[in-house]
């Protein structure tokens, strides 16, 4: 028993080394060690992270962290897109991946669904796939993808680096997992739904257990709220 105990504190202790040393790796330039710290823990146990909360300027999150900003980008037609061809625009973004053998397909499928069911607010609102995969998912892997899930499903994809510049903006945590029974890798990833409002920041974040019908309630009411707000 007490063996049992000491092996799983020194695993723990691992694990929490572990981390420490991957945010100090990846830490972005405008993050404290901290902050890097607590996204890469929040990204191992997504489910507890965040908060989805209405308000104006953009999620908050602990630490006045701002989820969402500028990116450079491929889509799936092999057009190079940055943050600003969506700029007025309200988004839908979900970051996986093509080969994703479950959730993804599941999160991309209540994405879909949800829009379905905001009706005519829908139109407003632009669905995105962003990759966390670049070396798998060309545009032309993207093109064949996203229309499996709604017509108006853009996939974009970039360099390595292009797609952690853009996850590290939206604190996605995801790494390559390769075991030896495998012939392909898989990849790791925290999985949220992101509300992008017109100024390219995150207002919401929509968890895996939420319904579309939750969903779609949650979107249409910022785009009122905003309206109302005259923004
Ligand atoms: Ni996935």
């Amino acid at each position: 028993m007490l063996r049992v105990i000491r092996i799983s504190s020194l695993l723990l202790l691992a694990l929490v080394a572990g981390l420490w040393g991957y945010s100090w790796v990846t830490k972005g330039p405008d993050e404290t060690l901290g902050e890097a710290f607590a996204s890469r823990l929040a990204g191992v146990f997504g489910q507890d992270m965040a908060v989805p909360s209405a308000g104006g300027g953009g999620l908050q999150m602990p630490g006045g962290i701002q989820l969402g900003g500028p990116f450079e980008l491929v889509d799936q037609t092999g057009k190079a897109v940055t943050d600003r061809d969506y700029a007025g625009r309200w988004l839908l973004v979900y970051f996986g991946f093509t080969f994703c053998p479950d959730v993804c397909p599941t999160e991309l499928g209540t994405m879909a669904s949800a829009l379905d069911a905001m009706g005519p607010t829908a139109e407003s609102v632009t669905p995105l796939l962003i990759t966390i995969d670049p070396q798998r998912d060309t545009p032309a892997a993207l093109a064949d993808y996203v229309p499996r899930f709604h017509p108006r499903l853009q996939g974009l994809t970039g360099t390595p680096e292009q797609i952690a510049a853009v996850a590290r903006r939206y604190r996605v945590y995801y790494a390559k997992v390769q075991r030896p029974e495998m012939t392909d890798y898989l990849m790791d990833h925290s999985s949220f739904i992101y509300l992008v409002g017109p100024d390219g920041r995150v207002r919401s974040l929509f968890r895996p257990e939420m319904t579309p019908e939750q969903i779609a309630a949650a979107v249409e009411g910022q785009i009122r709220a905003a309206g109302r707000a005259g923004s």
